[in-house]
């Protein structure tokens, strides 16, 4: 058995390769269509990952939103929604966030060892904070996650996990939606930040699948040759 979940990076980028706009405010870059598609891909995975910043940014939920999905689900003995996964050194985290109240999948919050200050108690129940060592690596995230019983791992940003994922060469598959707008400020955020990719001018990415959705295009990227074996098609 493979020791770390599958994992497929999930993410919407503007033309000028953005994933937000600078100010605090959510910029919707998918549509409906792509959305459910989003929903679809959540429904399929055991745990779904996000940074802290976005769970501070975006007030995600991170619930499959699709009923008939849910029940599927349930059927299957599994949870209505994946569980939820962030990781933080900081700390600041607030336990009021929907990452915490909404839907009763359960919640992990990894934190390198020593860091994050009184977040457990803080947090009081509302979910189980894991240590790991400093500097946690998203190797050792994935390893942990995988002798929890997580087999397939949907990152959903925001830049800062995606590129430790890409750079460390964890990610199975990609799944990157263009938007039709340009955001055209340095100060937003980046879905890939500096570092070194394994995906270079001489050894270049698989591009799998192409599709249009509506007004925006989902590349789909086979980054491993777990691709091949594991991936779920729509
Ligand atoms: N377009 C999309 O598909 C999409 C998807 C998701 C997010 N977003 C956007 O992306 C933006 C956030 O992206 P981001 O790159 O700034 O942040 P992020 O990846 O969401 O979160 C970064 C934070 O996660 C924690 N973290 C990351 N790696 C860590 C490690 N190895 N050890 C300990 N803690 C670690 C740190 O939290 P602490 O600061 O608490 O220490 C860090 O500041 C948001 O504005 C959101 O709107 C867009």
């Amino acid at each position: 058995m493979a020791d770390r979940p599958y994992t497929l990076l999930s993410c919407g980028v503007s033309l000028d390769g953005y994933l937000d706009s600078p100010g605090t405010a959510r910029l919707p870059l998918s549509n409906a269509a792509d959305f459910d598609r989003v929903d679809a891909v959540r429904a399929g995975s055991d745990a779904i990952l996000v940074g802290a910043a976005t769970v501070r940014n975006d007030n995600p939920r991170l619930l499959v939103r699709s009923p008939d999905r849910r029940a599927d689900r349930v059927a299957q003995g599994l949870p209505p929604s994946p569980a939820k996964v962030t990781v933080t050194a900081s700390g600041r985290l607030d336990a009021c966030a929907q990452f915490f109240t909404a839907g009763d999948s359960d919640k992990l919050v990894y934190c390198p060892r020593g860091a994050g200050g009184d977040l457990r108690a803080r947090l009081d129940q509302r979910a189980t904070v894991i240590d790991l060592d400093a500097p946690l690596l998203m190797r050792e995230l994935s390893e942990n996650l995988s002798a929890r019983g997580v087999n397939r791992l949907m990152v959903e940003g925001g830049g800062t996990l995606h590129t430790q994922f890409l750079t460390a060469d964890l990610a199975d598959e990609l799944q990157l939606v263009v938007a039709p707008l340009f955001v055209g400020d340095s100060r937003a955020r980046r879905f890939a930040l500096d570092g070194r990719y394994p995906w270079t001018a001489e050894r270049r990415a698989e591009l799998a699948d192409v599709r249009r959705i509506g007004d925006v295009v989902l590349l789909r990227y086979a980054l491993s040759p777990r691709y091949e074996t594991e991936r779920l098609d729509p």
